[in-house]
């Protein structure tokens, strides 16, 4: 999100005459955008503006802004907290950029905190800056309105709103043109879009299914639904298009009733399994992927159990696992006691990860024998001899580059892989 976000702000700028810095000893501006979702993202962005401090020191007239969610949190507040701070900008209002830094340039700081219930940012085209070429993300909302007990974003970024469903398909159609075979459609919760048009509704299975029939050959992938919403007709339609990727991240956050009660996700343990069910009955080789939080508030041992048997019941491919972080002004926070001590928190986060490294490898021990199709993204990391690319369940594999280049769709022969890695020979 907040990467689709700077590829926003890097367009707005550049519209206005500014250009990207190679390093950022030579910028004129330095924005960081931040997140506020855990404890520790808020405490790497004030690590980050101490090393900006020093760069400011020695070129006062540098501006310093901070932006997104942090900024949407703290407000003015960030001004008396960080001195070297000149600019705060909220996520809805990347557009007032140019007129704050002219009011900057008269010796001011500024700040726009506001929350839209309509920016979509949908006329704006993203510059893609750091990107590899083959794959690209996509807004197509912004916003979430869920208020899961523990989460800031509902009030970091504000109301759901939906972005204009030819914006999203003109997006998609000018990337593959500019060489692009691959987009991930984004949002917090994906499964609630809607556009209406021309006297009609679209909904999500809609926008995605008129996004893969642009081009067979564009990968569509979308990101994150919402356990709660995510009905039959998209899996349905996922398994109908080959090219609308075998892969589904879907947030469990905790195997546990109680737990996921308090965390108001508004889905049981019995709903999830029944999807998880319901998706590898259509689509049998889907990627599975989560988030998973540990040591909410009040989670029992047995709880935290409970979330060790989902993860064995469904068998993640992948997932991204968090100890627990209050946040200020979150029901959470309000409602109960942040009591799991930071020792049982660290003790439970590593029995699953460690629960996940393992169900990773056997994972990717079934695929050893199958092929895949695979996108390449460029060069491995490991050695410029093989290239790296996805299979559609999201999956990276690694393989001898002959003659394939970025870009590239290969067939790919499993024949090896680690925990984190698919290791394979094109046929
Ligand atoms: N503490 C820990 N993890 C959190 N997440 C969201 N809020 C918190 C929090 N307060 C995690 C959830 C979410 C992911 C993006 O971040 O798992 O799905
Ligand atoms: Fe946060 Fe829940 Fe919205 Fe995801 S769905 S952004 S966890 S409130």
């Amino acid at each position: 999100m907040n990467f689709s976000d700077s590829e926003i702000v890097a367009s707005i700028l550049i519209d206005n005459n500014y250009e990207l810095a190679e390093k950022f000893s030579d910028a004129d501006l330095l924005l960081i955008n931040t997140c506020s979702i855990r404890d520790n993202a808020e405490k790497r962005v004030r690590n980050r503006l101490k090393e900006f401090v020093s760069l400011k020191i020695k070129k006062p007239e540098m501006v310093i802004g901070i932006i997104g969610c942090m900024a949407e949190r703290l407000k003015e507040k960030l001004f008396e907290e960080e001195k070297a701070v000149d600019l705060i900008i909220g996520p809805d209002a990347y557009r007032d950029l140019p007129k704050l830094l002219t009011k900057i340039e008269s010796g001011q700081k500024a700040a726009n905190i506001i929350l839209s219930e309509e920016e979509t940012y949908a006329d704006i085209k993203p510059v893609r800056y750091g990107s590899n070429g083959v794959s690209a993300f996509i807004s197509i909302m912004r916003g979430c309105e869920n208020f899961c007990s523990y989460c800031v974003v509902p009030y970091t970024r504000g109301k759901e709103r939906s972005r204009n469903i030819d914006s999203i398909i003109d997006e998609a159609k000018s990337l593959l043109k500019d060489g692009y075979s691959e987009i991930t459609l984004l949002g917090q919760n994906v499964n609630s879009y809607r556009w209406k048009k021309d006297g009609r509704e679209f909904n999500f299975t809609e926008l995605i299914e008129n996004v893969a029939l642009i081009n067979p050959l564009l990968r569509v992938r979308f990101t994150t639904s919402h356990p709660k919403d995510i009905s039959d007709e998209l899996i349905e339609t996922i398994a109908k298009h080959k090219n609308i990727c075998n892969s589904i991240h879907l947030p469990v956050q905790s195997g546990s009733n109680s737990v996921l009660k308090r965390m108001n996700r508004k889905y049981t343990r019995e709903w999830y399994l029944n999807r998880i069910e319901k998706i590898k009955e259509l689509t049998p080789d889907c990627g599975l992927t989560t988030d998973i939080i540990s040591g909410f508030c009040g989670e029992t041992e047995f709880e935290h159990n409970e979330t060790i048997s989902i993860m064995k019941k469904v068998g993640y491919d992948f997932a991204f696992m968090f100890k627990y972080s209050e946040r200020p002004n979150t029901a959470a926070e309000k409602k109960f006691k942040d009591d799991v001590t930071e020792e049982i928190k660290k003790r439970r986060l590593k029995e699953i990860i460690e629960l996940q490294q393992e169900l990773s490898h056997k994972s990717n021990l079934r695929d050893i024998g199958k092929t895949f199709e695979v996108l390449v993204e460029g060069v491995s990391k490991r050695s410029t001899e093989d290239l790296s690319g996805r299979n559609s369940q999201n999956k990276v594999v690694v393989f001898p580059k002959r003659n394939f280049k970025k870009g590239d769709y290969v067939n790919v022969e499993i024949i090896d892989c680690t925990s984190a890695t698919l290791i394979g020979v094109s046929l």
